[in-house]
């Protein structure tokens, strides 16, 4: 006998009822938020592009904590920074779980990294790992000559194929990353390693897309065979995992090799890889906490503060005098400088606020049942802390779509507005592990960009000054839309300091 589709759809409501009348009543109401439909929910609600400020815009009629579902999933948007501290931050050791993904996290494998990473034991040893390695600012000053050196090399890179922008800020990354993780200097041009990080991180992004697979929604689909029409997932979360385990193994393995013949140059794998009795356990932690690290810190903020700088001139030239009344214009920034330049230092925080990487920052996972706010918070919800709202509340941040440093400075009757940096990487026991060497790497490229390049706005043919627009791209992790600016040196003297540094040779 064939099973019509109206068979099946008999069965889904008759289950959907069942489950109604026989689920115990709810302890509290679930969060307000859009009405949505029997079975499916919200689904017809879920922007799918710009999601946080479809989100933000609900706010006004639910207010700050949204409940939505969709296909019976739980998702709970906060869109207060208070809500997320007190709720992923406070009640950590409740929302601090992150959510099973088939396509991404099972299928793929990402679950295997710190980020994607199931609460318990194993995150437990990985987060420790990283905060020995750069958990504080002070450990993190260990890594000062390394930035220095591969930010000098990013100038360089710049000032070569300024058209490049964006290939030069991955590759920088990935060198100030690889050397931290397994002292590996990649090569100036097509590192295998550098591309299999590339490749994959932009795969994570790809997979873990919400609403992009079936299977995420569906999870009995992961036993679809991938021959069987359809399944075209299965292939993809192959190709995928092949490539996600690439970039774990080879590094690691090139370590090992080099631990043996007593040859490695000092780095987290091979300091953790000297110790003795290591257990298969802990090794395989090593590996993918090194991982974790370069998926983690291959994206960076960089790129949008080019395009601030395209449109905002003003800015720059601000920016630029303060450098060349603290520096002058004969040696490039350092850290030593840092304390001196306060304009510099309230740019760097609107750049992080601006156009946050993570504007939903990742989803935490409800571990148990909760109460929060007279709210049930069911176990299993996701929670998105919507960090693009908190970063342009108005009540927060006075006109939050103009770029404007200035906010951040003290005067006369203005108090300095909150420090993005609260919120922008994150909260709890997931917070970033890596914000402090984001924060100093941040800091030293743009305040090295300043001392020597003129960023201005490129023009067409007929000679008219391009205005790019301020868009960001859809994803997990997001960046502007790719845009067209002009980068020249600001003089002869800058063009000799940023050419007085070498690249590897291949
Ligand atoms: C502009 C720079 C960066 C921003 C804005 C940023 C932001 C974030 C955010 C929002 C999260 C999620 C936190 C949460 O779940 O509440 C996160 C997690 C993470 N970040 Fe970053 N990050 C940056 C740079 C880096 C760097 C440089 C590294 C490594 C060197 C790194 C490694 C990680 C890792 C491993 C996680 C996962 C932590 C966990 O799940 O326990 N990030 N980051
Ligand atoms: C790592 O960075 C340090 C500091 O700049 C440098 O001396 C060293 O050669 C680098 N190591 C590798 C393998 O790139």
């Amino acid at each position: 006998m064939a099973i019509t589709y109206l068979d099946v759809t008999f069965a889904a409501l008759g289950i959907y009822f069942l489950k109604r009348l026989l689920a115990p009543r709810q302890p509290a109401p679930f969060p307000p938020g859009p009405k949505g439909l029997p079975l499916v929910g919200n689904v017809a609600d879920m922007p799918t592009v710009h999601e946080w400020k479809t989100f933000a815009s609900w706010a006004e009629q639910y207010g700050d904590v949204i409940g939505v579902k969709i296909l019976g999933q739980p998702l709970i948007i906060l869109n207060t920074a208070e809500h997320a501290f007190a709720m992923l931050d406070k009640k950590s050791s409740i929302y601090s779980e992150r959510p099973t993904l088939m396509m991404g996290t099972v299928l793929v494998g990402w679950e295997k990294t710190l980020a994607m990473t199931k609460y318990g034991d194993r995150f437990r040893e990985i987060r420790k790992m990283l905060f020995g390695l750069m958990g504080t600012k002070s450990v993190v000053k260990k890594f000062e000559p390394l930035e220095e050196l591969e930010t000098h090399r990013f100038l360089r890179r710049v000032y070569e194929n300024p058209d490049k922008l964006t290939t030069a800020i991955r590759q920088t990354a990935g060198a100030i990353i690889l050397n931290i993780s397994h002292g590996y200097e990649p090569k100036e041009k097509d590192d295998p390693i550098v591309g299999t990080v590339d490749l994959a991180t932009e795969q994570f992004s790809e997979s873990t897309q919400p609403g992009a697979f079936l299977v995420d929604v569906m999870p009995i689909l992961r036993y679809v065979p991938a021959w069987f029409p359809g399944a075209g997932f299965q292939k993809k979360a192959a190709l995928w995992r092949k490539t996600l385990l690439e970039m774990a193994n080879i590094p690691h393995e090139i370590v090992k090799s080099k631990v043996a013949s007593g040859t490695a140059i000092p780095s987290f794998t091979s300091t953790h890889l000297e110790k003795k009795d290591l257990s298969a356990q802990e090794e395989d932690n090593v590996k993918w906490a090194a991982a974790s690290l370069y998926s983690g810190g291959a994206d960076t903020a960089i790129y949008g503060f080019y395009l601030a700088m395209t449109l905002h001139p003003e800015v720059q030239k601000k920016a630029q005098a303060e450098i060349d009344s603290v520096i002058g214009n004969d040696r490039l920034p350092t850290y030593a400088d840092r304390a001196s330049l306060p304009y510099i230092e309230a740019l760097l925080k609107e750049v992080f606020r601006w156009l946050p990487v993570a504007p939903l920052g990742l989803p935490h996972v409800a571990y148990e049942d909760d109460i929060y706010n007279g709210y049930y918070i069911p176990k299993g919800s996701l929670i998105i802390p919507n960090i693009w709202q908190m970063l342009h509340n108005p009540a927060t941040y006075s006109s939050p779509l103009s770029f404007n440093p200035d906010r951040f400075l003290e005067t006369d009757g203005h108090a300095p507005e909150r420090d993005p940096r609260d919120f922008c990487f994150g909260f709890g026991r997931r917070v970033c592990p890596g914000l402090n060497l984001a924060d100093a790497s941040t800091w030293l490229s743009i305040a090295s960009a300043l001392a020597v390049f003129d960023i201005t706005k490129a023009k067409d043919e007929s000679g008219r000054e391009i205005v790019p627009e301020t868009e960001m791209l859809p994803g997990t992790i997001s960046h502007p839309r790719p845009f067209k600016c002009n980068i020249k040196p600001r003089s002869a003297k800058a063009e000799e300091l940023i050419t007085s540094v070498d690249f590897v040779s291949a």
